[in-house]
């Protein structure tokens, strides 16, 4: 099984929303019983609290289901289980490496940093800017990107 974690600051906003994308591209590769997706946030305000509102509503909109999908805080055991810990801007990425032990030997990185031709290294914080489709773009490039890695690093090819 490859591990894969998406971690943003509240894990209602932007993080469920990529665990949700990465897990609808998966699923159209036939890949579900390879890689699995969670999500988590650095802080712990919103923990059990579905997607914000503006993530359900771009999820839908896009067709993508986020059933299921509660937050809850990054732990350091996670550092240690998941392969790819994946943060949504440089506080998080901060956050996370400092939380990772030497024990860890994830690849921890920005979403973005797996697009080549990306026009910022950080995905806003929509909470703050209201701006949901912007971000759904961004993540949805940046999943595109992230599982074509994936895919090459693991030898993986679509099964359907
Ligand atoms: P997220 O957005 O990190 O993309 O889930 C936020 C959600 C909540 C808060 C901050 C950011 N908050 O401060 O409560």
């Amino acid at each position: 099984m490859v591990k894969v974690l998406f971690v943003c600051l509240g894990n209602i906003c932007r993080s469920p929303m990529a665990e949700a994308v990465f897990r609808h591209l998966v699923k159209e590769r036939g890949l579900e019983h390879v890689i699995t997706v969670d999500s988590a946030g650095t802080g712990s305000w919103h923990v059990g609290e579905p997607p914000h509102a503006g993530t359900r509503r771009i999820l839908s909109e896009n067709k993508i289901d986020y059933s299921g999908i509660r937050a809850r805080q990054v732990a350091r055991r996670d550092l240690e289980e998941f392969d790819y810990i994946i943060a949504m801007d440089a506080t998080n990425l901060n956050d996370l490496r400092r939380l990772a032990g030497p024990r860890s030997r994830a690849v921890i990185a920005r979403l973005l940093d797996f697009v080549p031709e990306r026009e910022t290294d950080d995905v806003p914080d929509p909470y703050y800017t209201g701006n949901f489709a912007e971000v759904y773009r961004l993540i949805r490039a940046g999943c595109e990107h992230l599982l074509e890695t994936i895919m090459r690093d693991h030898r993986l090819t679509e099964e359907h």
